[in-house]
């Protein structure tokens, strides 16, 4: 584990649970119980029902080869391409049909629609663009965007190509662009000039132009212009170039879409982890886009003729795998709103919902719980009939916020899938099946037929039902990461080593461990109980916090920091910050809005501390190492329990 020892507090799981709606059931995609068993007897064969989902090149002659673990390989012998799947293979049936409909945050503005063969030319363009600019097969294209359709666009221009992406959200700072950059060796980004948010049109130039600054290799960069004439006046002409030029210049261009292996990378998305340097997670081809498509399908009941809402950021793996890959890959219209749920008002959820017979929505509960808090007169004032199924993802849901969403948003109706997983695991991993299994308000659900997630104790030993323990994962599944960008032993390392004979090559010696706190009850039901490592969910985001203590303790000033997460009423978590400052440095507001500043800098408004507290120690065991738990105790106010083992006890009265 983590230096800090697991807290895994006993989190409430509501008494009352709920049948699927009978109406749901009926049209479900998957009604039937004994997909359970029926994937267990079949298993690994069983995925060969994801990967029948889309239209391969060459067929796979392996579904798993698990000959070097835990370099678990997926559909070996297989070759495919991605945008075929998201595009070219719907064009006779779906030709016509949106394939994106984009709501931009100005009220004022037209909304744009892409059908199926608008999305597959401009791809096409955009593909033979990014190929005229020098993009060849396996380079890496960063993409630093938000909410527009450009970026799926680009995505899926560079899955043509075979080209793999990695997005870095828009809300992200300069310098954690550049960072990601630099780790990718990426020599393209496509951004764009601005956006919209909460009214303001925001200038996302700058910024990147900022982490241009400091990435030392030479960069082609591509920017969109989503402001028009509201953009703050950069003269982009000499070094960059237009999207809708080069969009232009390639128009009626077809691009051959490159054969890729199964096992071939789709794309890297940078994570946050315990030390310092954001994670390279990589993505294949196959084995993640069967496994987005399957759970598509299977947990948000996605069928072709859906108008399919998630109110994730593209910049985030939700995104990636439930408002790109897996809805397109089934050919359905998936939703992308630009800007903030409050803005002109409290309902513009509803609003769009309404407006546009969304049938699933797919959000976080810090959203359900900010919903909440505004008030049930925003949402009546919709007709939100048109919803079928509502889900959530991110961090664990309380009880309280699923009923409200349950009964407010679905009216009674709608199943409520509550769905664990991680950017790591590509897609979703522990979930009800909507039309097959009682929810119970507070616990995800069983792991989906062919998962076979277990709570362990610190030894890996199965625990008794109710009791806390660690999630482990303990076989493969195609929608795995395959390792870390160039650091294969970092991979082993964070995800294997815990609960694996590293030695040993036999599979079943090796367990995946995903770094969160569980437990599980008679039924089975997993509740995931929180990160066990040192990594905060503000938000539903994912915030290391050796990150954010290396930011504050360059400030001049500063001797000492640390950060823990603590309890917020939305967010979920929130940063507190502890910090020491060195002899002769004012402990004042200037300098904690000094201190505020570094991390936004560092990387990105959502890491902006709640609080910061100067203090002249930090609680350190007699080892040295900072007591984490004390200070998320101090953060929340709570009993402060067993302060013996502290080399320092008395600071705990003084904070
Ligand atoms: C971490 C992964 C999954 C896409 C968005 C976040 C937490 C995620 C749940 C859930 C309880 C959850 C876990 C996980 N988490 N979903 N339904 N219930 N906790 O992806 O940034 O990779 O974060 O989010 O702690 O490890 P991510």
């Amino acid at each position: 584990m983590s230096d800090s020892e697991p807290e895994l507090e006993a989190r409430l799981v509501a008494e009352e649970s709920f049948d699927p709606p009978a109406s749901f059931t009926e049209q479900a995609n998957v009604a039937d119980p004994a997909l359970y068993d029926g994937f267990d007897a079949e298993w690994p064969e069983c995925w060969e029902q994801a990967a029948d989902l889309l239209d391969w090149e060459a067929s796979y002659d392996t579904v798993l080869d698990d000959s070097q673990p835990p370099f678990f390989e997926w559909f070996t012998g297989g070759s495919l391409n991605a945008s075929t799947n998201c595009l070219d293979r719907h064009l006779d049936d779906r030709g016509e049909e949106a394939a994106i409909e984009w709501v931009g945050e100005p009220t004022d503005e037209a909304n744009e629609t892409y059908t199926y063969a608008e999305l597959h030319r401009e791809v096409n363009e955009f593909a033979a663009a990014l190929r005229g600019l020098g993009v060849e097969e396996d380079d890496v294209v960063t993409m630093y965007m938000p909410m527009l359709p450009e970026l799926p666009v680009a995505m899926l221009a560079c899955a043509r190509i075979g080209a793999p992406h990695s997005v870095v959200f828009a809300g992200f700072s300069a310098d954690a662009l550049a960072t990601r950059m630099e780790a990718a060796d990426s020599e393209y980004l496509v951004t764009c000039d601005g956006y919209y948010r909460r009214g303001d049109a925001l200038d996302h130039f700058e910024k990147a132009a900022d982490g241009l600054d400091a990435v030392a290799h030479d960069v082609t960069t591509v920017v969109v212009d989503r402001l028009g004439a509201d953009d703050h006046g950069h003269d982009l002409s000499d070094d960059h170039h237009d999207y809708d030029t080069l969009v232009a210049d390639h128009a009626g261009a077809t691009v051959d879409p490159v054969a890729r292996d199964a096992e071939d990378m789709l794309f890297l998305m940078y994570t946050s982890g315990t030390t310092g340097q954001p994670k390279g997670v990589k993505h294949t081809t196959g084995g993640y886009l069967s496994w987005v498509s399957w759970t598509s399908q299977a947990v948000l009941d996605v069928k072709p003729e859906d108008t399919y809402f998630c109110s994730a950021d593209i910049g985030w793996i939700t995104g990636h795998s439930y408002i790109v890959y897996g809805p397109l890959a089934l050919g359905t219209t998936t939703m992308l709103y630009e800007g903030a749920p409050d803005y002109p008002a409290r309902d513009r959820l509803w609003e769009i919902v309404e407006r546009y017979d969304a049938t699933q929505l797919y959000t976080a509960p810090t959203a359900i719980r900010a919903f909440m808090k505004w008030g049930t007169e925003h949402v009546d004032a919709h007709d939100l009939s048109s919803l079928r199924l509502l889900g959530t993802v991110g961090e664990p849901i309380n009880p309280r916020a699923w009923n409200w969403y349950y009964e407010h948003v679905g009216d009674g109706e709608c199943p409520v899938v509550d769905t664990w997983w991680q950017t790591e695991t590509g897609g979703m991993m522990v979930t009800t099946l909507p039309g097959v299994s009682r929810m119970k308000p507070g616990a995800a659900g069983r792991p989906l037929p062919g998962v076979d997630a277990q709570v362990v104790g610190p030894n890996g030993e199965s625990v008794e039902p109710g009791q806390a323990g660690y999630l482990t994962v303990q076989k493969p599944w195609p929608g795995m990461l395959r390792t870390l960008y160039q650091n294969d032993e970092r991979y082993v390392e964070e995800y294997w080593a815990e609960f694996s004979d590293t030695d040993s090559d036999d599979p079943d010696d090796w367990v995946y461990f995903p770094e969160d706190g569980a437990k599980v009850d008679e039924d089975g039901y997993i509740t995931v109980l929180g990160r066990v490592d040192d990594v905060i969910n503000v938000s539903g985001h994912r915030l290391g916090t050796m990150e954010i203590e290396s930011a504050i303790v360059g400030c001049e000033g500063v001797a000492e920091a640390a950060v823990v997460g603590g309890d917020h009423e939305v967010k979920g978590e929130a940063v507190y910050a502890y910090v020491i400052t060195e002899d002769g440095q004012p402990e004042s507001d200037a300098f904690r809005e000094e201190i505020v500043g570094a991390v936004e800098d560092a990387i990105g408004p959502i890491a902006r501390p709640e609080s910061v507290q100067f203090t002249p120690e930090l609680p350190k065991t007699r080892s040295g190492k900072i007591m984490r738990r004390l200070l998320e105790d101090v953060a929340n106010d709570d009993d402060l329990g067993d302060t013996s083992t502290l080399r320092n006890p008395e600071i705990v009265q003084e904070l």
